[in-house]
């Protein structure tokens, strides 16, 4: 008898539509992964009892963890479709779109309050003008390895998703953006924006809203030690508050 591999697919024609629930068998394949599961019934749409639908639409781009647009919910568990192995998942495969961003369509959302995050903590390094401006700063070795961690993030959302206090009510910022500020903060360039970050990072939908529960480092892709980033963060943050009390 084929092998076979059966996925549930919750589908939204549009962020008004209702979602709908679609099963699709397909033959079983050695080291067959979410995404090449999605890409067959993508291109060959057929449920499971034989009828044809339209093709299932999702992001991904590198297929190799590194784009981070594949993120979706794998049996309610936020993570990349391109490395979920079929044979480590228990079927039938329940794929849903991340439960915390507007869904475009199907398993597609939009993860714009991420980079507005970044936008708001100016993640990245201020560079004044195209010209040649020389070489950087040094980094030295033990700099270097402190960040590269880090700098691995692929945007790919999975730690707000996971996080209890990600939610419009708390409007917190997630762990991400808090990594990305540790990672600025810290890179002898972009520490010239280091007030105006940990600024960011206070108030309402700042650093105090984590809860410390750590399940975005449980989910991290790539292993990035977020819950130090949050609580050497959080440090800073405290530290940068009570010098601008002081001064005034
Ligand atoms: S430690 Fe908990 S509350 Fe803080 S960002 Fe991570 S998951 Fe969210
Ligand atoms: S910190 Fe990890 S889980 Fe969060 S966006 Fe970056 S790679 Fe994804
Ligand atoms: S397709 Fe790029 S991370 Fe999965």
């Amino acid at each position: 008898m084929t092998k076979t591999v059966i996925l549930k697919i919750r589908r939204r024609e549009s962020p008004q539509a209702k979602p709908r629930w679609e099963e699709f068998e397909l033959t079983w394949k050695p080291g067959m992964n979410v995404i090449s599961a999605m890409m067959e019934i993508a291109a060959n749409p057929v449920t499971r009892d034989g009828q044809p639908t339209t093709a299932i639409v999702y992001d991904s781009n590198c297929l190799e963890e590194v784009c981070g647009s594949c993120a979706i919910l794998i049996n309610g568990r936020a993570r990349m479709a391109c490395s979920a192995l079929v044979d480590q998942l228990e079927q039938p495969i329940r794929l849903e779109p991340l439960s915390k961003f507007p869904v475009i369509r199907d398993l597609q959302v939009d993860r714009t309050v991420l980079f507005e995050n970044l936008k708001r903590t100016k993640a990245w390094v201020p560079v004044d003008g195209t010209y040649d401006l020389g070489p950087g700063p040094r980094v030295y070795p033990q700099e270097q390895e402190e960040a590269y961690p880090i700098s691995r993030c692929i945007s790919c959302c999975c730690c707000m998703e996971a996080c209890p206090q990600f939610n419009q009510k708390t409007g917190f910022v997630g762990a991400a953006t808090i990594a990305q500020v540790r990672l600025f903060n810290q890179h002898p360039t972009g520490k010239a924006l280091k007030h105006e970050r940990l600024q960011a990072l206070m108030g309402d939908g700042g650093i105090q809203e984590c809860g410390f529960a750590q399940n975005c480092v449980e989910v991290c892709p790539k292993d990035i030690p977020l819950t130090r980033a949050i609580s050497d963060t959080g440090r800073e943050v405290i530290k940068q508050a009570l010098r601008d009390f002081f001064r005034g």
